[in-house]
């Protein structure tokens, strides 16, 4: 690991080699939720490759990134290397999931995919331990580019992992001993919170911090006029206003294409919800609950600017998003809450939960302004598309990390979720996805003109 402080930082193996091990710990434990023999080659979100791809696709990605990419190692098996090397957007395409059935007889047996994950997890930890990772006006390896780019691509993963394994039948999830998602809480009112004009700083120059993705770099300083924004995410309890009003059967608050969609899928709810018996539920991780009126609702990014539209209100820009979180009257730093380093009392993050909490639990980790839950509890859309900062330049770690998905498909997300390691809570950190994506642990707020 790497100390922030230091210009030039240097590399701790011990603590690289525990922070690798605790992450493919926990990848390990995420697999070990699933129960039984065909849902390893399902594919509960069609958009994604089945289960088994991902099992390989962790240790494989770090294998060619640092060990054949950046160290020019001899590599194991070009097949196998080729088959794990990418997991995003398969086939856009394609609507419906491949059978199980299929799926085991196009991949591997999953005990040859596990010993090939261990050949190349055995070659990324000897790399780790005895290679020279901190090259000087190396491609990959100034700062250790490619050891905080696997580290970090495994931790994003497991947030993939998760909202993949959300869609399962619960039958086919271990629950964890002791696990009880925490459903009981008052649904605040929702009040509006003036943030003052002032500067917001998006991105960050290159060299000044430890890693930082492609896309994270240069920094830009922008102007925000002066806001309103909801203290709170919206509740189920305020969205189930907007369904009850008939929100998805009128066409107004919605674009051609979200309304295309809404038609072309029947979508008439959030994912997240459920309807039996003429009740609401929710879909948790391991068990359907009575809808928790005080959970931030979790809906794509046409869901959230249709709900945003009917209260004649907006999503926040990125920018309005950086000074309402990061912003105080005096500058900015580095969380909401301050300088400290993020633990359980700042938010729900880091795979504190399984599930999201009701909103306003958590007062520690309130901004400077008094907005609640900004990092965690679910990542935050923005109605900023996606797209680089001046001065872009795609890493050599991962070139395609970013590139290709500034097509203006895409809108930003900011914060995190429960399924957000800590390592991905710095401010600069930048989320993506297709605005009818709507299988994420993505919440929402509104903002609007001061009065
Ligand atoms: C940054 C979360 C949008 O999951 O598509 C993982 C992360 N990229 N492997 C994705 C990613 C390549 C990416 N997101
Ligand atoms: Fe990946």
């Amino acid at each position: 690991m790497i100390s922030a402080s230091a210009a030039r930082p240097t590399l701790d193996r011990t603590a690289l080699l525990t922070w690798y091990d605790r992450t493919r710990a926990r990848s390990r434990a995420l697999f070990d939720l699933l129960v039984g023999d065909d849902v390893y080659y399902s594919q509960p979100i069609a958009l994604r490759h089945p289960i088994v791809f991902y099992e390989g696709h962790l240790p494989v990605f770090s294998f060619n990134t640092l060990v054949k990419g950046a160290l020019r190692q001899p590599g194991l098996d070009a097949q196998l290397e080729a088959l794990f090397a990418r997991g995003i957007d398969p086939d856009t395409t394609s609507v419906s999931a491949t059978p199980p059935e299929r799926n085991r007889a196009r991949w591997p047996a999953r005990d040859a995919v596990r010993a090939f994950a261990a050949e190349a997890d055995t070659r990324v930890r000897a790399a780790l331990a005895h290679e020279d990772l901190d090259v000087p006006g190396h491609p990959m390896l100034d700062r250790a580019e490619a050891v905080f780019t696997i580290l970090e691509h495994e931790v994003m993963h497991q947030e993939t992992l998760l909202y993949i394994w959300h869609r399962l039948p619960l039958s086919q999830k271990r629950r964890p001993a002791g696990y009880q998602s925490h459903t009981a809480g008052r649904v605040p009112v929702n009040q509006w919170i003036d943030i003052p004009a002032g500067a917001a700083t998006l991105g960050v120059e290159r060299g000044t911090i430890p890693f930082g993705w492609d896309n994270e770099f240069g920094a830009v300083v922008e102007q925000v006029p002066a806001f309103w924004m909801a203290r709170h995410n919206v509740t189920n309890a305020e969205f189930l206003e907007f369904v009850d009003a008939g929100g998805y059967h009128d066409p107004r608050w919605w674009d051609a294409d979200a309304w295309a969609w809404l038609e072309g899928d029947a979508v008439q709810h959030p994912l997240f919800w459920e309807r039996q018996d003429d009740r609401w539920y929710w879909r948790g991780m391991f068990d359907l609950v009575p809808l928790p009126l005080a959970w931030p609702v979790y809906v794509s990014h046409a869901e959230a600017t249709a709900y945003a539209r009917w209260c004649g209100a907006r999503l926040p820009s990125e920018a309005e998003f950086q000074r309402a979180a990061y912003g105080t009257p005096a500058g900015e730093r580095p969380f909401p809450w301050g300088d400290a380093a993020p633990n359980v009392v700042h938010g729900v993050f880091d795979f504190a939960s399984w599930d999201p909490e009701p909103v306003g639990t958590h007062p520690a980790g309130r901004s400077a302004w008094g907005v609640d839950d900004l990092v965690g509890n679910g990542w935050e859309w923005t109605r900023t598309v996606f797209a680089p900062f001046p001065g872009f330049r795609p890493m050599e770690s991962y070139p395609q990390y970013s590139a290709d998905f500034f097509d203006g498909q895409h809108f930003v997300m900011k914060g995190a979720s429960p399924a957000t390691g800590r390592e991905l809570l710095r401010p600069t950190f930048r989320n993506w996805f297709r605005p009818h994506y709507p299988y994420v642990y993505a919440s929402f707020r509104c903002v609007r003109n001061p009065a």
